[in-house]
């Protein structure tokens, strides 16, 4: 079987791994891939935006699957056009992939069928006015703003003051994010315990995958600026079995039995993002229509399962039937380095040394996510750069073989947080 991935992140060289290992695959294209995923796959130099000539591709490659990574090309409708030409994919059409495109959808909708989640209201430009009356709702800061529209992560402002609040609502709905911020949701800031959860639905059916959790502040003790996350390990032990059964019973499966009545059958993975606290139990935070970065790459590296039959059913029906992925590591840690900069400019071009002795480590696997090639050297060119990945029995196992591998890496110009996972371990302890 053929598949194309799409995408040239950390997400899709984890997801072209684990692929690669399917007795059933004999091809893997991605575009347009990194330097990781080109030792398993053929790349096509097509950006993961250009719907065009990703179509164009798909329709010369005619694959068996398209696995679509980032929300960007979903929200655009590249599911929708691969279905028009009867390419199977895995992702959900534009009109599913609303639940991550518009937070003002995805609350309405979680507000339609009484999806546990944060108190909101939504405003246009003109209602700045109500949108700081709205602010005296609340109890006091920190207060929740959200762009309507999908910003690269960085639409979610937490004012920790009022004023601050207030200044923040005039300038989103002034279009600080462009059309993203022209709508806005306020909503109550939520307490509790944070975890990723992962779903796989084929428009009727949802089975849950795991559950991870992420590590999105850019400094050590959870410190500094959001970030699209430094780290993430799987299991999530506030995602035991029970809680997994309630996520399912009163989020997961009600979302998809809404999306299916409202004619917007979900297909793909649903991601979401949760905050879990005693008082409330399980509320959605957000919505994401794609597997997490980097929570995808601990998923894979811990999945013994061939994930192919699922992931073809979720495109074309029939996932109820399909065995399921039941058989894991126990545990994965994925530490991102990152250039130095990041979250704002990072600096690129740096030469980046190494990396085989890294990947020879037992359990660790070095994944690709901003690299590039230059000559015979392989050099940072993103943000991201690489999600140095270990599994083994142990949590505390995973992490020292993750540091082992980054400590083997020869990169002064990266860095990373030294302390993934320190949640789960201080639980642990
Ligand atoms: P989002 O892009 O919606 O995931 O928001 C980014 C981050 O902001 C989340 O991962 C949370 O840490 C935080 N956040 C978003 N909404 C809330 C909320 N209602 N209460 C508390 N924290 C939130
Ligand atoms: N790691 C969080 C995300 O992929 O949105």
């Amino acid at each position: 079987m053929k598949i194309l991935i799409v995408g040239s992140g950390g997400r899709e060289h984890a997801l072209a791994w684990r692929l690669k290992q399917s007795p059933r695959v004999t091809e893997i294209v991605a575009a347009p891939g990194n330097p990781g995923i080109a030792a398993l796959a053929r790349c096509e130099n097509v950006a993961a935006e250009n719907i065009e000539a990703l179509v164009s591709l798909a329709r010369l490659e005619r694959p068996h699957l398209v696995i679509i990574g980032p929300e960007v090309p979903l929200v655009m409708g590249l599911a929708d056009r691969l279905r028009a030409i009867d390419i199977p994919v895995f992702g959900p059409s534009a009109r599913a992939a609303m639940l991550e495109g518009s937070k003002g959808f995805s609350k309405d909708f979680m507000a339609k069928y009484s999806i546990p989640t944060a108190r909101y209201r939504r405003f246009e430009a003109h209602q700045a006015a109500e949108a700081k009356a709205y602010l005296e709702t609340f109890d006091g800061p920190p207060y929740v703003l959200k762009a309507d529209g999908l910003a690269a992560g960085k639409g979610v402002v937490i004012p920790e003051t009022k004023a601050e609040a207030e200044a923040e609502i005039d300038a989103m709905l002034g279009g600080k994010f462009g059309a993203a911020s022209t709508s806005l949701v306020i909503e109550e800031f939520m307490h509790g315990e944070e975890a990723s959860f992962f779903a796989l639905c084929d428009g009727e059916t949802a089975v849950p995958l795991a559950g991870a959790q992420d590590h999105k502040r850019v400094g050590d003790g959870d410190t500094g600026p959001n970030t699209g996350g430094m780290g993430a390990y799987s299991p999530a032990p506030i995602l035991d079995a029970a809680m997994q059964k309630r996520v399912m019973n009163e989020i997961v499966t009600p979302t998809v039995n809404g999306m299916k009545k409202d004619g917007r059958p979900y297909r793909g993975v649903l991601f979401v993002g949760l905050m879990i606290d005693q008082k409330h139990g399980p509320r959605v935070v957000e919505y994401n229509v794609r597997f997490g970065d980097p929570e995808c790459q601990v998923i894979m590296a811990r999945l013994k399962d061939d994930p192919l039959p699922q992931l073809l059913a979720c495109a074309t029906g029939g996932l109820a039937g399909c065995a399921r992925l039941e058989r894991f590591d126990d545990h994965a840690v994925s530490v991102v380095m990152a250039g130095a900069g990041y979250p704002g400019e990072p600096k690129k071009g740096s030469v980046i040394r190494n990396l085989e002795d890294a990947g020879k480590i037992p359990g660790v696997i070095v994944f690709h996510a901003g690299t590039a090639k230059k000559g015979d050297d392989i050099i940072a060119n993103g943000g991201r750069v690489l999600n140095v990945t270990a599994t083994a029995p142990t949590l505390q196992q995973a992490v020292t073989r993750a540091y082992e591998a980054v400590d083997a890496i020869d990169w002064p110009e990266g860095f990373c947080r030294r302390d993934i996972a320190w949640r789960a371990l201080s639980r642990e302890a």
